[in-house]
């Protein structure tokens, strides 16, 4: 068959597979390939077991991987046969160096930048995928134009939204798709030629267009408002453990002022995630470069409450279980950073898991999908950790719970049936409120919510 555009997406992480499985199904007149460095990661994703959990990937990837959608470790092949060259490889904060521990660690980017020029033979669109510092564009057109040829390259931003667990249906259906470009007329034909593309299957009303910088900084600043709601109901939520003020009932207040809105309110041991904390240190760096010191403390006081709150969580924990850990069997439900995904990526769990083993607990994680991930953050840490599937029998002898992961499976367990196998007295340390915690405290738990009065027999 001869295919319409040939679409490379270099990097198969969590973005590029579910963002180029969904322009295969949707655009079977184009031929999407997908490459990485990592054999083993392409060897899942044309196997039945794909590398990452995501709800409705295995459908359109089986609807499409042979026909239009193909992975391979082929880098050269890619760039030389492929017009459209999609870049997700990760962006991770930099730990050593300038900027360590903040600014985004840019090696893999001009890596790739560099590949796709030394094997490029034709003019190709560059897309950014991975999120990057504004500015990151102007470096990798002087990479990619360096050398003066017949080749030439335009490169466009298009940052991903999706949320992990939700990555399908928001890939289906985008609140908006933002591609930026240079303001040249190539700059704006390439910038048309995937509005195209995306214009297949969503509404041109939401396919929004911009200068190249403009979008590459929403981006950052999506995440980082996002993360500064959460960051503000969480600071609420210990106001409202001093004050018996229920953080539900005031987030479900506030946020039914239609200027608020009520997303993102729900307090919480805190956010995860591979974007939120990365996103908003980068956005701290590039304040502080350009010597907007104001704004760049105003952003990192997001991440200052998010460790904060985690830590909040553990000095409850020590507190109320009379001052010690020291020996007491822990339970963790759940480790992934949030439901529906395995990913474990800054989870909340992992920083938890380490205090609580710096206090001498012993601790039993369960979780419907994060296991396999769980081992590998928590190889090489020191302590009694185990790993078990079910939730009944990981509660067997523990003196505690704590929820850190909203998954459906935890609101509906039998808790009486859990009560009767601990260890008494059996406290519940709720770091999402999904637990029905009147009902957990007339079967006899210790009930310690998030932003809500604890209900205690003692
Ligand atoms: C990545 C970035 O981290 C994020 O900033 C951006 O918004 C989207 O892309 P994600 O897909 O979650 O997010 O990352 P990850 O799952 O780590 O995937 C990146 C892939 O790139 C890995 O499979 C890695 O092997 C691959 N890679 C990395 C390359 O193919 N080449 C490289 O040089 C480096
Ligand atoms: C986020 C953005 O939502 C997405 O647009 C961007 O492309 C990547 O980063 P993701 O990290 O996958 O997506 O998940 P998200 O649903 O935003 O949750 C992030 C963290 O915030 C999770 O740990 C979640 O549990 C937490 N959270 C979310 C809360 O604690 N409270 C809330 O009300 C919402």
């Amino acid at each position: 068959m001869i295919f319409k555009k040939n679409i490379l997406c270099i990097g198969a992480g969590y973005v590029g597979g579910p963002t180029m499985a969904m322009i295969a199904y949707k655009c079977p007149q184009h031929r999407v390939t997908v490459v990485d460095i990592n054999p083993s990661r392409i060897a899942e994703w044309n196997s039945d077991d794909l590398p990452i959990y995501e709800p409705g990937l295995d459908e359109i990837v089986r609807a499409t991987r042979g026909k239009n959608l193909f992975f391979s470790t082929d880098i050269e092949g890619g760039i030389r046969d492929n017009d459209i060259i999609f870049v997700s490889v990760n962006t991770p904060t930099k730990t050593f160096g300038a900027g360590a521990g903040m600014a985004a660690d840019l090696q893999y980017w001009e890596k790739t930048a560099r590949q796709i020029l030394q094997y490029s033979q034709s003019s190709k669109i560059v897309v950014e995928k991975s999120t990057l510092p504004v500015k990151t564009a102007l470096a990798m057109e002087k990479i990619l134009n360096y050398t003066k040829s017949s080749v030439s390259f335009d490169i466009l931003s298009n940052p991903e939204f999706l949320a992990e667990g939700s990555a399908i249906n928001d890939l289906d259906n985008p609140d908006r798709i933002l591609i930026g470009c240079r303001e040249t007329e190539s700059g704006y034909a390439a910038r048309e030629t995937l509005v195209e593309i995306y214009a297949n299957w969503v509404p041109r009303e939401k396919i929004i267009t911009s200068n190249i910088w403009s979008s590459e900084l929403s981006k950052i600043v999506s995440n980082a408002f996002l993360a500064q709601r959460i960051s503000s109901i969480n600071a609420i939520s210990a106001l409202c453990e001093k004050t018996d003020a229920d953080i539900t009932e005031v987030s479900r207040a506030v946020g039914m002022d239609s200027r608020i809105g009520s997303k993102y309110l729900s307090a919480s041991v805190g956010f995860g995630g591979s974007c939120f904390k990365k996103d908003i240190l980068n956005l701290v760096y590039l304040c502080q470069h350009y010597g907007l010191h104001e704004v760049a403390d105003y952003w990192e006081n997001v991440v200052r409450i998010n460790q904060y709150q985690q830590e909040r969580f553990i000095l409850n924990m020590l507190t109320t279980m009379f001052n010690t850990l020291a020996g007491k069997k822990i339970c963790l439900f759940g480790f992934a950073f949030k439901a529906n995904t395995s990913d474990t990526r800054e989870s909340p769990a992992i920083y938890i898991t380490k205090r609580l083993l710096e206090e001498k607990a012993e601790i039993v994680i369960t979780d419907p999908k994060a296991l396999k991930n769980a081992k590998a953050d928590l190889a090489g840490v020191e302590g009694k950790v185990s790993f078990v599937e079910d939730p009944y029998k990981a509660v067997e002898g523990c003196h505690a719970i704590a929820v850190l992961t909203e998954w459906d499976v935890y609101r509906n367990l039998d808790f009486q049936k859990i009560f009767s196998t601990m260890t008494k007295p059996a406290s519940i340390f709720d770091g999402r409120n999904i637990i029905d915690h009147k009902r957990c405290f007339d079967i006899g738990f210790n009930v310690y919510p998030t932003g809500k009065p604890a209900l205690t027999h003692t």
